[in-house]
This record gives C-alpha cells, structure tokens and sequence, in this order.
C-alpha cells in the first residue's frame, strides 16, 4: 500500500493541480468530496472554493477530520474552513485580494524548510480572516493578511496558493508539509504505479479472460500493455478499424502491438459497415451517436467470440471525476468520452487501472513500458475519428482526401521540429469547392483547412503562430500532392469561442 494524502474538494479550480503537484512529489494523492472522512492516509489537504463560510449551504469538512491525529493543510477557502471549525471569525472581505504578495515569514518552522524570508505567492480570495481561533498562532504574513499562514500543532492554513505556477516557492512549500510535517516517504513512482497495477489486474481477472478497445491512443494503449503482463494470453484487445482512421494507423497498430509485443491483437475490419451506417448523415451529433452506438455493437460481437468475463479500460482519472457527481461542488461536465455503455451492456466486469492517473503520467508510464514515440508522444485523436473531420456528408473519397492531406500535414510539422510544440494538428475537408488554376487547366476542388493549436487539457486553446515558410511548404505540397484540394486555409479562431474540432 502506498502513503496517500488526501485532497478534500471545496470546489476550487485547483483540485487537480494539487493533487497532481503531490504526485510529482512522489507521494500518491487522491480526491475527495469535501465532507469525505479519509482513512488511512498521511495528511489531508482542504481545498481552495468559491463559497463564504458563513453562506447558507457553504461546505464544512466533517469535524471528525479534525480528530484523525494526521497534519491538515487548509489552502485559502480551506484555511477559512479550519478557522472556522476551531471558533476563529472569518470576513467578509470588502474587496478581493487577488494577485502576487509577498509572504514574509515570522517564526521558523518546518513548512518554511529552505525558502526565503520574503518570497511571492499568488493570492485570490475575498473572505479573510479576522480573529484567530484560541491555541493557533500566524507564522507568516503579507501586507494584507495578517494571516498568511497560521498554525495550531499539525495543522496549517495558507490564505495564497501553493499549487500555483506564480506562487514561486509553493511546490517547495508542499514539499514540506509531505516530507517534513507528513512525514512522507515518498514511495508514488510510475515504476512502482506499474507493478501494483499489474498486480491489480492479475488478481481480479484471476484465470478468466479479459477484451480491450485498442485505439492505438496513449490510454488504451498503456492499459493493453499493463493487462498483457498481468495475464497474457487471456488478454485480447480488439482494434476496430472504422474507416474513419488516419492513414497508416491500422498498420502502426498491428507493427507496435501485434509484430513488436506479441499480442493477440483482433483487427476488425468495419469499414464499410461504418460507412452505410454514416451514409447521408450531415449533422455532427447524429454522427458520433451512430459512430457509438455501432462501435458497441462491432465491440460486442467480436468480444463474445473470446469468452472474456472481464473490460479493461484506459479510463483516466480526469474522466472519472468528469463523469462522477460525488466530487465538488463545481464541476463541468464533458460529454464526449470513452466506450460508454459497453460494460452494464455486455455484463463484462470493468477493470480501470489508470483510474488514478494524469495524462502526463500515463505518458510517463508508457515510456517506461516501452511503448514508441508515435504512441506516448501523439496528439490527441477524437473517438469520433475523421467523421468529425470531414465536414457534413461523409464519403469514402473525401475520407481518402482528407487522409492524405492530413499526413503532409504532420509530416511537415515532424519535419520542422514543430510536432511537440503543438498541441493537437489535424486537417479538416471543408464541404465546399473553389476554383483554381494548374498549368493551363481551371480546377475545382475542395478546400482543406489546417488547425493546430497549443493547450494544456484541451479546455481552452490558442491557434498555434506558425512561420510564414513553414505555412508555405504545407500548403504546396498539400495542393501539389493530394488530388482534389487545390486550397488551404489556416484556422485562427482560439477556444474559446471557437472549438478545437470544427463539428
Ligand atoms: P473540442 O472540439 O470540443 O475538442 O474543442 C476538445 C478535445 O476533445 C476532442 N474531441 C473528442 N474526443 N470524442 C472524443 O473522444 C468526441 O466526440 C470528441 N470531440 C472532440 C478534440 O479532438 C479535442 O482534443
């Protein structure tokens, strides 16, 4: 068992990233609902939130967190949260205090190991406190907060920010309360994370079988690796190729997993299946529900043939919380996501074992199990595939147009160091056709549109500032080599008000 703190979840749109900064720091940290009661772990950390603490309805941890004998780290609202709980007098701050400071520090103390005795932190709160409870005492100050940071035995409060980027010694500070008031060990490692996964699967699939859906994506693909060293030959993931895949992608598939890894890869082929079900559909959301529904039921068949009693599925921790309604009181809702539906409907038991992971951390673990570059290092894909890609009407012409653009594209952006600066590049077939001249001969054909874009979850995104040559040598070759574009245009819109995809 690994040492694990706890995040309790007020709200604030830095849950994750605290959570996330313990891992870095190699300790295992996990979220919960804010009135959660954690067992078993080493220290908890109460959230930052937007609510008051004396708002009708405001979350309060249960009181009993206070009585589990582990150091409590409360950030901002989670500070205020503690002080109330213990009879303190939190105010309602006339003006928001948001922005640097600079935190001067009072008294030696654990938490501050190693940092400076003036150091910036990034504050954004309304609320402050104004009355100390009795036995807590401030150990560090800024100009407009008396109450920086306070302190009663094990437990501390932070009216800034330390899981922050502008907080400039914040990770430092977490560090110290890990590793000098927790008393961590710091055992959380991507190597450690692979043999309890393994673990993990052995023992639940025990000797029955176990199906997979293989997008050839960093998910599927680190979760087809782990499920292949848990139980090997009872493991079969199945790759289903729709038709709606970039070019070559069934192919690398079939080298990594099937040539390289030895798997027992299942190649479905359904393409023209795909295709008739998607036949004179415009509309993007019919699209991706009849992509889905008919995913399940290609899915479904081939998985009967195996036996398999188990689902294994590459399911992130981010999806998780996205889809769950227990955590936090605010939380957007993405819709589009994963293979839903498949386990209640087969009556396959599901196992998740990246259900704990970041992004960044499965592409972490896919190194170290050995998985490419083209795998750990590609640019996201939508489940959807080119269907949302090929504007309106889907054909299998048009897929082929779009297919060999879209290779020129990435190819150009590999060629030019620019793949990994990018965030996610694609090209999308417009429905419309323009005119132009080769040679002598007017020509009529589609326009193709390059997006690429810089993020960091895909949430917001900015279009990515190429240079004027590099823009240049894609469009030449792409109107010179593809038959039947003989335009390109570059998407500038930012999301928001724009999406990243155009459908
Ligand atoms: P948008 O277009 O919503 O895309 O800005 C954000 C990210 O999500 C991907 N995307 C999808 N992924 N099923 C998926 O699995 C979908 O239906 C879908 N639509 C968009 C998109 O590629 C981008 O990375």
């Amino acid at each position: 068992m690994h040492e694990k703190i706890a995040v309790l979840d007020f709200g604030s749109q830095y849950t994750q990233l605290i959570a996330r900064k313990v891992r870095e720091l190699r300790v295992k940290a996990e979220i919960f609902p804010y009135n959660h009661v954690p067992r078993d772990v080493i220290g908890i950390i109460l959230s930052g939130g937007p609510s008051s603490v004396y708002e009708p309805g405001a979350p309060l941890p249960d009181p009993s967190i206070f009585s589990l004998n582990v150091p409590i780290l409360g950030i901002c609202y989670g500070m205020q949260a503690i002080v109330h709980h213990f009879g303190g007098k939190v105010e309602k701050g006339l003006k928001r205090e948001y922005g640097r400071a600079y935190l001067e520090i009072l008294s030696d103390d654990p938490l501050f190991y190693g940092l400076k005795r003036k150091t910036l932190v990034w504050m954004s709160h309304g609320d402050k406190i104004e009355e100390l409870p009795p036995g807590f005492m401030a150990i560090a100050r800024t100009e407009n907060s008396p109450y920086a940071v306070i302190k009663h035995e094990k437990i501390y409060g932070v009216q800034f920010h330390p899981e922050v980027h502008h907080t400039e010694e914040g990770k430092k500070l977490l560090e110290n309360f890990l590793y000098r008031v927790c008393n961590a060990k710091g055992t959380w490692t991507m190597e450690s994370f692979v043999e309890s996964a393994v673990r993990e699967i052995k023992e639940t699939v025990k000797d029955s079988h176990a199906v997979l859906a293989l997008s050839g994506g960093v998910d599927s693909s680190v979760a087809a690796v782990l499920a292949e060293r848990a139980i090997g030959k009872r493991f079969h993931p199945i790759f289903v190729d729709t038709g709606l895949l970039r070019k070559n992608e069934k192919e690398e598939v079939v080298r990594v997993f099937r040539d390289k890894m030895g798997m027992d890869l299942h190649v479905v082929e359904a393409e023209e299946e795909f295709l008739s079900a998607l036949k004179g559909v415009k509309d993007p959301e019919e699209k991706r529900r009849i992509i889905g529904h008919k995913f399940i039921e290609v899915f479904e068949r081939e998985a009967e043939h195996t036996g398999a009693e188990y689902l294994i599925q590459g399911t992130l921790y981010p999806d998780r919380i996205e889809s769950s309604s227990v955590i936090g009181p605010s939380r957007t809702i993405k819709t589009h996501h994963n293979v839903g539906g498949l386990p209640e409907r087969m009556k396959l038991k599901l196992v998740e074992p990246l259900r704990e992971l970041f992004k960044d951390e499965v592409r972490r673990v896919a190194r170290i199990l050995g998985l490419p570059e083209s795998i750990w290092g590609r640019h996201p894909f939508p489940g959807p595939g080119l269907a949302v890609r090929v504007l309106g009407e889907i054909t299998k012409e048009k897929l082929d147009i779009l297919r060999e653009a879209d290779a020129i594209f990435i190819e150009e952006l590999r060629k030019h160091n620019l793949y990994n600066r990018i965030w996610q590049a694609f090209c999308v077939l417009l429905p419309v056709r323009s005119v132009g001249v080769m040679g002598d001969y007017r020509t009529y054909e589609y326009v193709v549109a390059l997006r690429a874009v810089t993020s960091e979850d895909g949430m917001t995104a900015d279009w990515f500032r190429f240079p004027h040559d590099v823009l240049a040598a894609i469009s030449t070759r792409i109107v010179n080599e593809v038959r039947g574009i003989n335009r390109v245009v570059y998407d500038i819109t930012s999301k928001p008000p724009g999406t990243i995809e155009w459908e």
